[in-house]
């Protein structure tokens, strides 16, 4: 394989972070396609934990290129903070960074405007990330977004900003809102943003491309999870954006045949934050715990998030959704520390994921017996190679690999790098 993608097989937050960092040691281009800072992917390299918000997470290997791709939402405060702390920590000191002409912009406004809809709509509200990305892909779709290649031009900027100030301020104005969209002041404030983003801008989708045909090895990294993706997801409780893998494609410019092959990740178990169906959400000591034990705080907001067991239908759906050829699984041993163990391999009545009545699906949870050891936690979290997992977690394993029909290709039992089975090459 030269070009793989890997992607969230749930409600995000699945390790994307932890599995593209240990993937990109063997990666020449690491790149993104689609979201923005709604993304919290956490690495954790030696003592150190890094969380990654806009930058692919190869940006741990120094030569690695860094890859923002089209179908991206930058906001640029945070990616000139995101990029101070990375250089801070030892990283992209080099030329390791490129970012696509075409991406389109978060302005102060867009991150306004999706606090002030989050704040009015009461028992419908999504839980977004309040990052301005709703507003942000919106725009894009209305055709009056800003890309990046519009902040070079001022005349051109202007214009567009004028074009978005009369809806964004009536907007406003309508909620109640205070802020205004000021068109000089956010041209002033984009002519600070072109002085250290010209030197990355490029187009990305050639390189992309001229690096597949050159025969390097190509990572790509999805935001979010499969349940998130816009079209596929459980909307409208989703992100504005494609997840699935075939969103690889149109974010970066390349074509379909160019994918070699696509990995989603799993937590061992599942878990949400914001709104939306979760069927197997546990309520009570047992969410809690399990909580606790994975440390289930959101890497962007630090919201706690919502935990269950883990849900086959779902990662079925998603399965199929991606094209996935291998799954990464996550987190078994946070499983290990549970009290007791229980898995979802179907919803009663029928339900698929897909549909409205997900909402309502009631799953069926069928106990896994060998869990619940305390003494499981350690082995797992030492084991390194396949044969090293107690059986009880080589057998859950097999449960998710026959549910979904797809091979395990990566198994993590820890959040550091080192903590990784690999059961096929990823290159
Ligand atoms: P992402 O958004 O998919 O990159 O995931 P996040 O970084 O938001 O959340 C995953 C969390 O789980 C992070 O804190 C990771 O450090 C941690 N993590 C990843 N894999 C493992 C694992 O196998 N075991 C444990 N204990 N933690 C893990
Ligand atoms: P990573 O890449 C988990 C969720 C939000 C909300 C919905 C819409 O770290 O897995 P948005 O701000 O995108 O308009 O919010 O999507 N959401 C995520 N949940 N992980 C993420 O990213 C998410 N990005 C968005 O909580 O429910
Ligand atoms: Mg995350």
């Amino acid at each position: 394989m030269s070009t793989l993608v890997v992607v969230g097989a749930q409600w995000g937050d699945e390790g994307k972070g932890k599995v593209v960092d240990a993937l990109a040691s063997r990666a020449d281009l690491v790149a993104r396609f689609a979201g923005g800072n709604n993304a919290g992917h956490t690495l954790v390299v030696g003592s150190k934990k890094i969380v990654t918000h806009l930058v692919p997470s190869g940006c741990a290997y120094p030569g690695t290129l860094c890859v923002l791709g089209a179908g991206m939402v930058i906001d640029p405060e945070v990616f000139r903070q995101e990029i101070t702390a990375l250089q801070k920590s030892g990283m992209l000191l080099g030329s390791e960074l490129r970012v696509s002409l075409d991406a389109h912009v978060i302005f102060p406004f867009h991150r306004w405007l999706d606090g002030l809809r989050e704040d009015q709509h009461g028992a419908t509200k999504i839980g977004t990330t309040r990052r301005g990305i709703g507003p942000a892909y919106e725009a894009k779709a209305a055709r009056r977004g800003i890309r990046v290649r519009d902040l070079l031009i001022p005349e051109r900027l202007r214009a567009r900003l004028e074009l978005n100030a009369g809806p964004v301020n009536a907007e406003f104005e309508r909620c109640g809102g205070e802020d205004r969209l000021d068109v000089d002041a956010e041209l002033a404030r984009a002519t600070g943003w072109v002085v250290w983003l010209r030197p990355l801008l490029c187009d990305a989708g050639s390189l992309v491309d001229e690096a597949i045909r050159g025969g390097k090895r190509v990572l790509i990294e999805g935001a979010q999870g499969a349940l998130l993706d816009l079209d596929h997801g459980t909307y409208p409780f989703v992100t504005s954006s494609t997840t699935l893998a075939g969103g690889a494609c149109s974010g970066l410019g390349i074509g379909p045949t160019a994918i070699d092959g696509v990995w989603g990740i799993t937590k061992a178990y599942a878990t949400r934050v914001g709104a939306g169906p979760f069927p197997t959400r546990l309520d009570g000591p047992l969410g809690d715990a399990l909580r606790r034990a994975g440390d289930e705080f959101g890497a962007t907001t630090g919201r706690p998030r919502d935990c269950g067991w883990l849900d086959l239908p779902a990662l079925r759906y998603a399965a199929r959704r991606n094209g996935l050829t291998g799954l990464c699984v996550t987190k078994l041993d946070v499983l290990a520390k549970m009290p007791e163990v229980s898995i979802c391999r179907s919803y009663a009545d029928g339900v698929t994921p897909g549909t409205d009545e997900l909402e309502l699906a009631l799953p069926i949870l069928e106990r896994v017996s060998g869990w619940g050891d305390p003494i499981l936690a350690q082995r797992i979290a030492e084991a390194r190679r396949l044969e090293d997992l107690p059986a009880p977690a080589r057998a859950y394993l097999d449960i998710i690999s026959e549910e979904t029909g797809v091979p395990i290709a990566l198994v993590s039992v820890g959040p550091g790098r080192d903590q990784t089975i690999f059961l096929s090459e990823a290159f």
